[in-house]
């Protein structure tokens, strides 16, 4: 996608520097800043800090990570201190050890000459089919938009909600939730997308970054606002991300999204999620007993960061002092209040048998 009118990716391969590069995402969307990741503390500290953030994005990452540490030492102990450094990193995503598991298994029955070259191809890989996945995540979105535009009276946009930021830079490109907007606002389609906060660390503002920067429109909304717009008729369809799926669809993502399901559910709001098949846990049946949720700081919920009338960037703390704090980051929809499941090979029940029809060869070996 574009940032000032040049086409990025939310990382890539600098050759001349033989690093990575990724967009620090701690400072969008009010400063644009690369980094370079030199070192596999750089890697584990912009996984766990946010500077790369969203599922598909952590995979990525990850697979970089285990090229440089296939460059730096090949040997079996090194990769798996790595395969460990790389997976304490966040809990919840299951794309991480998804893209862990993956190198490792390629890399090892290698000889130690050639995994850094394999591994670096590998990462390549990686980023390339998520690209991929992505694209075709959003050609099945968008089937769905144009069936609810036809229906709805002529002059009207066809409403979306989405919760946190499911967008290109939370992937390597497209986005998973936002790749079938993208796709219905370049078929001409009109459509508005009502943009969820998602307090603590507001990923709805880089959703809405995202959004305006592809002229796509859309209002920024409190957490708290989507069962009112939906009660009022002037929400069309949910499309939130996902970090890690059950087999049986439960889906885990970002803090609130469960209360927009329900809601959707109460006002016959249809709830759709873009599931890319490394978010799927195979392993995983019951989503809301066994998928670890991540606790993150609290000091992400006692301070709000934004943009200061100076332009710099700070934190102003709004809780009382005293006051304690929880901050869980992600919460589990059922699958019963999943409309459906937009994979890359198609729109699914959220459901075992929806899933394993369209993986079966996952399914089999879960
Ligand atoms: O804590 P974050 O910002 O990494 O959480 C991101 C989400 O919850 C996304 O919805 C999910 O990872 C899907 S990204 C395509």
């Amino acid at each position: 996608m574009k940032v000032n009118g040049t086409p990025y990716r939310s990382l890539w391969w600098e050759e001349n520097a033989q690093a990575l590069q990724i967009i620090d995402q701690r400072w969008l969307p009010y400063d644009f800043r690369i980094e370079q990741l030199e070192t596999l503390a750089e890697y584990c500290e912009a996984i766990t800090g946010m500077h790369v953030r969203g599922a598909p994005l952590i995979g990525a990452t990850a697979a970089y990570g285990m090229a440089l540490a296939a460059r730096l030492d090949p040997s079996d102990g090194n990769l798996d201190a790595a395969w460990a450094a790389l997976n304490a990193t966040r809990p919840t995503a299951i794309n991480l050890r998804w893209a862990l598991d993956r190198c490792r298994k390629a890399l090892r029955p290698l000889v130690e000459a050639d995994r850094a070259a394999a591994a670096l191809r590998l990462a390549h890989d990686i980023a390339d089919e998520d690209v991929e996945i992505n694209r075709r995540i959003g050609q099945h979105g968008l089937e769905i938009i144009k069936e609810i535009a036809a229906k709805k009276p002529a002059g009207e946009p066809v409403r979306l909600l989405t919760h946190c930021n499911a967008g290109w830079i939370a992937t390597v490109d497209w986005g998973t939730a936002t790749s079938p907007m993208y796709q219905a606002h370049d078929a001409g389609l009109d459509i508005h997308v009502w943009v969820d906060e998602t307090r603590p660390r507001n990923q709805g503002a880089l959703t809405a970054w995202e959004l305006g920067s592809h002229g796509i429109s859309h209002s920024y909304i409190t957490d708290n606002a989507g069962g009112h717009l939906m009660q009022h008729g002037q929400v069309d369809m949910v499309i939130t991300g996902t970090d890690r799926t059950t087999r049986n669809g439960d889906v885990c993502n970002k803090i609130g999204t469960y209360l927009k399901a329900l809601a959707a559910r109460d006002n016959n709001v249809p709830f759709y999620v873009a599931l890319p098949s490394p978010t799927i846990d195979w392993t995983v049946s019951d989503g809301v007993r066994e998928i670890p949720i991540e606790e993150r700081a609290g000091r992400e919920v006692s301070h709000v960061q934004g943009a200061l009338p100076d332009g710099m960037i700070g934190t102003v703390e709004v809780t009382p002092k005293g006051s304690g704090v929880g901050n869980p980051a992600f919460d589990v929809t059922p699958s019963r209040l999943v409309t459906g499941l937009i994979t890359e090979r198609g729109v699914c029940d959220a459901s075992a048998e929806g899933l394993a029809g369209l993986f079966p060869e996952f399914a089999a070996s879960g």
